[in-house]
């Protein structure tokens, strides 16, 4: 049977892991997947989690099932965290999903559900794995401008000039901050012209929150969603847990759907839970129980909002001095998106022939497209950073 079938396209992504992993070269730098690296270049298991997994396993009694929609506290300690008071929680219902990339594939499978065949305008660029997802989901894709590859941020005008042409029929997928693969974000202004062009057209906000106080603080990074949310009648999250709570292979995650009101909350629901059941039955608990005792916990979330300070603030500082060094060492300002930029990445808006330059000459690894994740500088070697940057550039 197999005969059939002709090689799938690998992920970009993953694919450089690999390639990463089997450069023998020592002073090599990965700058690669979205994963944030410490000081000495590891991704540790942040503290707080740690406490909580002790408390868990001494706990613990058994390991029967949760339901379909999974851990509850965990659910509702997701909704408290991205929404708040934003929408009456009557129109709100919460699934636990495995990862961020599990929370957007069930509620494309909605989507697809209550749309056959609906448009989902996606920015340009956005994370390679949104086309497969939603396409495999039954969904077209279109793109809606977003990048400005000369000033590097976002180019608000025609976004929002594409925005306003959508009809109640289109979907809408925006990054709800630390965009990825750019790093060039909207302003709360911005958010607030977006959501009152999407409470004009009737288009479906489907919010992916994959970073959520990776870019100015947990309050901050929560603005466009909240203000999206409080603005139209019906909207999808996909919350990730991977990187705000290190939690990366547990694939802890949260579909969040916000409906006109609680009866018509209740039937999405059972629709989006009956998509969970036909596709893998119920999500994993570990990684959902670790968030739900972080965050019911006092002195645990505070010691996670600590950590979580700390690795936002590291990646301001790599961001800054990387544009600094850049710009002491070439006498030029065009790098300083970088540290205007936020979360972990910055789209360097190179071409792919300056990626594969300082691969090979200098074993620095970016994405294709010229992404860097800026976790993974390593602070002691900005300065070799910036200078393989500006002899390849020439
Ligand atoms: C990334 O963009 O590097 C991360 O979201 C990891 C992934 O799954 O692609």
């Amino acid at each position: 049977m197999f005969e059939t079938l002709t090689q799938a396209p690998g992920d970009k992504i993953l694919a450089l892991m690999g390639e990463f992993a089997a450069d023998t070269r020592t002073d090599k730098i990965d700058l690669g997947v979205g994963v944030y690296k410490d000081e000495a270049g590891t991704t540790p298991i942040m503290s707080s989690v740690k406490k909580a997994e002790a408390r868990i396993l001494a706990a613990g009694k058994t390991k029967t099932y949760l339901g379909i929609g999974g851990n509850k506290g965990f659910g509702s300690a997701i909704l408290d965290l991205s929404l708040a008071d934003a929408v009456d929680r009557s129109r709100v219902r919460v699934a636990q999903a495995p990862g961020g990339t599990g929370s957007l594939w069930v509620l494309m499978q909605l989507v697809n559900r209550a749309r056959p065949g609906a448009t989902i305008w996606v920015s340009d660029p956005t994370w390679p794995n949104h086309k497969p997802i939603a396409e495999n989901a039954g969904l077209k894709v279109a793109t809606y401008p977003y990048f400005d590859t000369t000033t590097r941020g976002v180019k608000f005008a025609e976004m929002l000039a594409a925005l306003d042409k959508l009809t109640k029929d289109d979907v809408v997928l925006l990054h709800g901050c630390c965009h990825n693969p750019t790093g060039a974000n909207l302003t709360n202004a911005q958010w607030d012209q977006v959501a009152a062009s999407l409470a004009k057209t009737g288009a479906l906000p489907f919010i992916d929150l994959a970073y959520l106080g990776f870019g100015d603080g947990l309050l901050e990074d929560a603005y466009g969603t909240r203000k999206i949310v409080a603005a139209v009648p019906e909207a999808l999250v996909a919350f990730s847990g991977s990187k705000n709570f290190g939690l990366y292979r547990e694939r802890i995650g949260a579909a969040i759907l916000i409906a006109r009101d609680a009866a018509q909350a209740d039937i999405a629901q059972s629709q989006l839970l009956n998509v969970i059941r036909s596709s893998y039955s119920q999500p994993p608990d570990h990684g959902a129980e670790i968030i739900r005792v972080i965050l019911e916990d006092k002195d645990l979330r505070a010691e996670w909002e600590t950590e979580l300070n700390a690795m936002r603030n590291r990646m301001i500082r790599l961001r800054e001095k990387l544009a600094d060094a850049i710009r002491a060492k070439s006498n030029s300002k065009n790098f300083d998106f970088i540290a205007a930029h936020r979360g972990m990445f910055s789209l360097l808006g190179l071409p792919n022939s300056f990626v594969e330059h300082v691969k090979a000459a200098n074993g620095i690894y970016m994405i294709g497209d010229s992404r860097i994740n800026v976790a993974g500088i390593p602070e002691d070697r900005v300065g070799d950073l910036a200078d393989a940057f500006i002899a390849a550039i020439g």
